[in-house]
């Protein structure tokens, strides 16, 4: 039997990933892998702690060994760690194996999603509302280029976030983009 694909959730921190593919596991019946959650349980510690001890480079480390493990899932949606599209090596795994969702928000909304988090070790001693957008336009040309979907979230519910997405996948895969590969 065919695999299905799967469905990569990716965004800057503070894009409602989790959210979304929670709701998307509902919308579809599928099952949900969520990237920070697993490193978190199988390393026995938070992300902050995981680089504070080890260094940012494990983590990433870690990051791309999980998409590895992922990649052998079948119909999963997988809300992806912010950061999962500075590898290249990350990137062309997640375009093997599904389709991959883009999911955007201005730094203002994104500021006011994140401001009381103390699990973004990226945005340690930097959460600002210019720091945000500063480093989003540095890492904006990745998630472009690793997007086959891009969802705009600001002022939209998780309902019509999903509603939007499976309305594009249905599309693309009308287009056939299954049988080009
Ligand atoms: C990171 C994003 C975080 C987490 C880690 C690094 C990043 O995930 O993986 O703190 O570099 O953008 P979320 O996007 O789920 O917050």
């Amino acid at each position: 039997m065919e695999k299905k694909q799967n469905i990569f959730l990716i965004g800057f921190m503070g894009t409602g990933k989790s959210t979304i593919a929670r709701e998307l596991q509902k919308k579809l019946g599928c099952a949900c892998v969520e990237m920070d959650q697993r490193i978190v349980k199988e390393q026995g510690m938070p992300i902050a702690a995981i680089f504070e001890k080890y260094g940012e480079l494990h983590f990433r480390n870690l990051e791309t060994e999980l998409l590895k493990k992922i990649g052998d899932e079948d119909g999963a949606v997988v809300s992806c760690g912010g950061g999962v599209v500075l590898r290249d090596e990350n990137i062309e795994r997640m375009k093997r194996s599904g389709c991959v969702v883009l999911l955007t928000a201005q730094p203002e909304t994104i500021f006011e999603r994140v401001r009381h988090s103390k699990e973004r070790p990226v945005l340690n001693g930097n959460m600002n509302v210019e720091y945000i957008g500063g480093l989003m336009e540095k890492r904006k040309e990745r998630y472009e280029a690793a997007a086959d979907i891009t969802i705009a979230t600001d002022n939209k519910s998780a309902a019509k976030i999903c509603d939007e997405i499976t309305e594009r996948l249905q599309e693309r895969n009308k287009e056939g983009v299954k049988e080009e590969k």
